[in-house]
């Protein structure tokens, strides 16, 4: 479960505001939960945990077990913003660090930039491995994927031959519209679906997340079921609510003290995903209409040593929410040393752990005495059912604090912007009058 401790708060805020702010919380608690709110046609993911059918998992895991029966070792999964980030964030955070177990494929990212380095280097590393890939996008038309996928797409064909390659790609997309869903058909790729009522970046528990987290080797069953524990916690309408209280203290320390930088501080790199998968969420949900708060993050304690002044000093905008792990799952202990040179004897019979919690908590002291307010969100330790539980605790939130701030949540007309200029400079058809225009203004 995840629970919430918004004690580094106490300092910057009187109780009777973050009163009024939960009660302000409720009131958006009541607009999701009545499902009337703007844009109440994507609130699909509020129910995935409990009506995700046996079904899915198992289609998942009879592609695992197929390609596993290929000998792939590498699975190239391509797409971006919500049709990747979920599913990096939980292999980075349930893979250890730099060994990968016997018999389970290397899950590789690619469609998510348009550097043509990657796409080179991609193409080595395919080169000297056994092959397949995953490719992602709800709407089907995305230029980031859609060019990383004819490039895995052709050399994939050219290697194995049309009918091995298309065995060898799942394609994840819309039931029925967009070029993906029509290139699947026409290659006859087995296909899973993105429910039309679920949003790129609330789509991690769909087969969007789940069938790379499954072909990464981890448990999507564990996953689902702590999705499915949090989102019992959270639909009771309470002040004590863990994501109305963090909705409420948020939005607070947005509108009433100026903090308009909120950095989610994460003190194992196994996260560093989390915070980029919760930056899209709250950014993509809040950033819009001139409102917003802006979602940051750093990884400690490597980021203390190029942030941390900033953070100490700098412009007092910000406030910091530390994703805060109880328990570590491994324990490397310091040993003593007869000589002491390095004079860490001091350290002697410490776990690594123990020195971490230390700092975080001397960071945390340091930071609210420097004025950046501290939430905390915990979860006891790294495993498939808390970061369930963690997905859909901020997916949740996002939810309440988004109508709390009166924005649709579910939207974002912001995006569409850079790629109507980028396809008017890259000469689409069908742009040639935004082409015009915009060589005008270079
Ligand atoms: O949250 C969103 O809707 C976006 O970030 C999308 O996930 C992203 O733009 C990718 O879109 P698509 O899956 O249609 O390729």
């Amino acid at each position: 479960m995840v629970k919430v401790n918004l004690g580094g708060c106490d300092s910057f805020v009187k109780s009777a505001e973050f009163d009024s702010y939960v009660a302000k919380a409720l009131d958006a608690f009541d607009v999701l939960a009545s499902e009337k709110g703007a844009g109440n046609d994507f609130l699909g993911w509020k129910n995935l945990p409990s009506d995700t059918p046996e079904s899915l998992v198992a289609a998942c895991e009879a592609v695992r077990d197929d390609w596993k029966g290929r000998g792939v070792d590498l699975v190239v999964t391509i797409g971006i913003g919500g049709s990747y980030l979920g599913a990096r964030c939980a292999i980075e955070a349930l893979s250890h660090s730099f060994v990968r177990p016997e018999g389970v494929p290397q899950v590789v990212f690619a469609g998510n930039n348009l550097s043509e380095e990657y796409l080179a280097e991609l193409s080595d590393l395919m080169a000297l491995r056994n092959v397949a890939c995953v490719v992602i996008s709800k709407s089907g038309t995305t230029t980031e994927p859609a060019v990383a996928f004819r490039i895995v797409k052709q050399y994939l064909e050219e290697r194995y031959g049309a009918a091995e390659a298309s065995a060898r790609i799942v394609a994840i997309t819309d039931a029925k519209k967009g070029a993906l869903k029509t290139l699947a058909t026409n290659e006859g790729y087995r296909t899973f679906v993105v429910p039309d009522n679920v949003g790129g970046r609330f789509s991690v528990l769909t087969p969007v997340g789940l069938l790379p987290i499954c072909l990464a080797g981890f448990d999507i069953r564990a996953l689902l079921k702590g999705a499915a524990a949090e989102r019992e916690a959270l639909l009771e309408r309470s002040a004590l609510n863990p994501a109305v209280q963090y909705a409420a203290m948020r939005n607070l320390l947005y509108s009433e003290c100026g903090k308009a930088v909120e950095i989610m501080v994460t003190y194992n790199p196994k996260f560093t995903y989390l915070a980029e998968w919760w930056k899209q969420l709250y950014g993509e949900s809040e950033g819009k209409d001139g409102k917003g708060i802006f979602p940051a993050s750093v990884t400690n304690t490597a980021d203390l040593h190029s942030m941390g002044q900033f953070i100490q000093e700098g412009s007092r905008v910000m406030f910091e929410t530390v994703v805060n792990i109880e328990n570590a799952n491994r324990s490397v202990v310091i040993g003593s040393d007869a000589q002491n040179l390095d004079g860490l004897n001091y350290l002697a019979g410490q776990s690594v752990n123990h020195c971490n919690s230390m700092a975080q908590l001397g960071t945390k002291i340091a930071h609210i005495d420097g004025g950046v307010p501290q939430l905390e969100v915990s979860i006891e330790r790294i495993n498939e059912l808390n970061l369930g539980a963690i997905f859909y605790f901020f997916e949740y939130a996002c939810g309440i604090s988004a109508y709390l701030l009166g924005v649709n949540p579910f939207n974002q007309p912001g995006v569409e912007a850079y790629k109507k200029n980028m396809f008017a400079l890259l000469r689409k058809p069908g742009y040639e009058a935004q082409t015009e225009a915009i060589l005008k203004r270079i």
